[in-house]
């Protein structure tokens, strides 16, 4: 076996305190627009989760900001010493794999997500480790593909199996605090056996490319899984991503809200340093701990599942 590159600590965020999203119940819709500041809306019927949790972060839209969400809350969390996994459900190049390298034994046959479709290798055997303390990826790749063309027996039931097995195997327990799986953009066989697999779908919206017509695909989807694969799943939370402060994002807010009245709605603020963070293979909370972008995930996962200082 080769020596593994050493693992980097997630750091704490370091912005101004004063930087932070105000928390509030309901959208405040009086307040003039110039004086308005960004809020998260964290319903008042809401409670936290407890670890383990798995989470299906879904959007059929392209570049809603889903592999964005997925690192920085498994960052967030990482921070906070929760051990996590990062599943990547999406076949393109160059996204959560590319970005969260797999440190693969040297030697030892690779596996990745199709294999564990196919029954090749448990969901823990496709699990490596990142160069990133407490964070671990399930990669794939190009093949994932051969899951939706050859649509192998049981695969949309496939990864909500593994995971069970996993916990069974481990005493009834995850081996992981927080399992999160990044969706393609599309609502294939993958995605559906990502949303049966969740306790809940977290949802980002590019707030720039807002599709009702993908909203309501969605929310059909949704209404599907849960009422023919995985009755328990929630909307967990939604996060319009590349937030800017403006009237549009505002009635956007309000009417996410009132589609999905519990579930907390995020703006993560538009940072030039979340671009850039796939590029420099980081989480943005790595590659810019000050950014608007690393607070604002590090308190929408302090809010979803307090697991310490996040
Ligand atoms: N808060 C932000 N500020 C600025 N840019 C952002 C922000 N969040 C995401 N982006 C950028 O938006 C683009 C799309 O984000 P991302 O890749 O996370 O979306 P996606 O939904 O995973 O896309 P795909 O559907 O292709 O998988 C990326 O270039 C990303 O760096
Ligand atoms: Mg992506």
């Amino acid at each position: 076996m080769n020596a593994l590159l050493p693992r980097t600590p997630l750091p704490a965020l370091s912005g101004p305190p004063g930087d932070r999203l105000e928390v509030v119940s309901a959208w405040d819709a009086d307040t003039p627009y110039q004086s308005w500041r960004p809020q998260a809306l964290v319903p008042s019927t809401f409670r936290p989760a407890t670890a383990p949790r798995v989470y299906a972060v879904v959007n059929q839209k392209g570049g809603a900001g889903k592999t964005t969400t997925t690192v920085e809350l498994a960052a967030a969390w990482a921070a906070a010493g929760l051990r996590v996994r990062v599943i990547d459900a999406d076949d393109q190049e160059a996204a959560l794999s590319e970005w969260l390298l797999p440190q693969y034994p040297e030697g030892a046959v690779r596996h990745s997500l199709r294999s564990v479709f196919f029954d090749e290798c448990t969901l823990l055997e496709a699990t490596y480790p990142t160069t990133f303390e407490n964070i671990d990826v399930v990669p794939s790749s190009l093949d994932l593909k051969r899951v939706e063309y050859d649509r192998p027996i049981g695969a949309e039931m496939a990864l909500a199996t593994a995971l069970r097995e996993e916990a069974a195997a481990n005493g009834g327990r995850s081996p992981y605090d927080v399992t999160l799986l990044d969706a393609a953009p599309s609502l294939g066989l993958v995605t559906v056996a990502a949303l049966t697999a969740g306790d809940e779908v977290l949802v980002p919206l590019a707030v720039g490319g807002l599709d009702l017509k993908a909203m309501a695909a969605l929310d059909r989807t949704i209404t599907n899984v849960r009422a023919k694969t995985n009755p328990k799943l929630g909307v967990g939370a939604v996060f319009l991503t590349a937030w800017d402060k403006s009237g549009f994002a505002r009635q956007l807010a309000s009417k996410v809200s009132e589609d999905y009245p519990e579930a907390p709605v995020f703006p993560i603020r538009r940072s030039v340093r979340a671009a850039e963070a796939p590029i420099a293979e980081q989480p943005v909370r790595v590659w810019a701990p000050e950014s608007t972008a690393a607070a604002d995930y590090g308190q929408a996962a302090g809010v979803l599942l307090p697991g310490g200082s996040v």
